[in-house]
C-alpha cells in the first residue's frame, strides 16, 4: 500500500486528478470506480478542469459508482445520481450509456425479507455482471468514513461481500437527516458493492481529508486487517494508493508514508 500525505486537501485532490488522467490517456476506455461524498468534490472538479482545459476526454470511458440509497428517485436532490450528475457528468464529455449507478427505486419492498427479494437480487446480480462484462473496474475512487467503512460497508461487513442491499447505521441515518425534510423521508437501506467486489479492482485509490478521518486512516494502513475496519481490507490489494492530508495522516507512523 503506497501512502502519501499531502499539504492539504487542494493537493491531495489535484493528485488524485493526475493519476486518474493518466491512467485515462494510457486507457481511453477505462473503467472507472467512482465514490460520493465530500471527499471526492476536489477531485472532480479537478477532473472537470482537466476536461476543459486539457481536453482530457472521457468519450470511451464507463463508470460504475460504489452505491445508491434505496427508495429515493434518481432525481432526488440528495439521490447519487443527482449527485454525481451535478458534480461531475453534466461538466465532462462522458457518453449517457457508459455511465452505472446503483438502481435505488425497486417499489414495494417487505423489510422482513428485502435480503432476498428478487428484484433487489437480480438487480445485484446484474450489476457484478456489467462490472465483470466490462472487463471489472480499473480503477476505484474510495473515500473513507470516520468508521472506516468503505461504500456503504459498515463495521463487520464480510471482507468478501458483493454487491448487496445493507441497512443503514443508526449513526448514519442520524447523520443524514440533516439533508432530508422530515425524518421519514431519510432512507433507511442502501444498494453497495461489497468489500470483496471492490477488492478485485485493479487499483484503488482511496482519498481521505481532515482530523475527523485520522484514526480510521490509522486503522485502515497499521491496524489488524479486520471486518470491524473494512477499508483495512486495502492492506492485501497489490494497488492501493492512499492519498491523505496532513491531517488525515496524522496519527501513522512516519515510516509508512511518502510526500507527495
Ligand atoms: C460514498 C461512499 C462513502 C463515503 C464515506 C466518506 O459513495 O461510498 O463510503 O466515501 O462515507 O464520506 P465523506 O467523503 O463525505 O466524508
Amino acid at each position: 500500500m503506497l501512502v502519501v500525505v499531502h499539504e492539504d486537501y487542494g493537493a491531495l485532490s489535484k493528485k488524485g486528478a493526475e493519476i486518474i488522467a493518466s491512467r485515462i490517456r494510457q486507457k481511453p476506455n477505462l473503467v472507472l470506480g467512482l465514490a460520493t461524498g465530500s471527499t471526492p468534490l476536489g477531485l472532480y472538479k479537478e477532473l472537470i478542469k482537466l476536461h476543459k482545459n486539457e481536453g482530457l476526454d472521457f468519450s470511451k470511458v464507463v463508470t460504475f459508482n460504489l452505491d445508491e440509497y434505496v427508495g429515493i428517485p434518481p432525481e432526488h436532490d440528495q439521490s447519487y445520481h443527482y449527485f454525481m450528475r451535478e458534480n461531475l457528468f453534466k461538466s465532462i464529455n462522458i457518453n449517457p450509456s457508459n455511465i452505472h449507478v446503483p438502481q435505488g427505486m425497486f417499489g414495494e419492498l417487505k423489510i422482513s425479507s428485502f435480503e432476498t427479494d428478487p428484484k433487489i437480487v437480480q438487480f445485484c446480480d446484474w450489476y457484478e455482471g456489467e462490472i465483470h462484462r466490462y472487463g471489472g473496474v480499473d480503477v476505484q475512487v474510495l473515500g473513507i468514513g470516520g468508521n472506516g467503512h468503505i461504500a456503504f460497508n459498515e463495521p463487520g461487513s464480510s471482507l468478501g461481500s458483493r454487491t448487496r442491499i445493507k441497512t443503514l447505521t443508526e449513526e448514519t441515518v442520524k447523520d443524514n437527516s440533516r439533508l432530508f425534510k422530515s425524518t421519514a423521508d431519510v432512507p433507511r437501506y442502501a444498494i453497495t458493492m461489497g468489500v470483496g467486489t471492490i477488492m478485485e479492482a485493479h487499483e484503488l485509490l482511496l482519498l481521505a481529508s481532515g482530523e475527523g478521518k485520522a484514526e480510521a486512516v490509522r486503522s485502515a494502513v497499521e491496524g489488524p486487517i479486520t471486518a470491524m475496519c473494512p477499508a483495512s481490507a486495502l492492506q492485501l490489494h497489490r494497488r492501493a494508493i492512499v492519498l491523505t492530508d496532513k491531517k488525515a495522516a496524522a496519527r501513522l507512523s512516519a515510516e509508512f508514508v511518502t510526500y507527495g
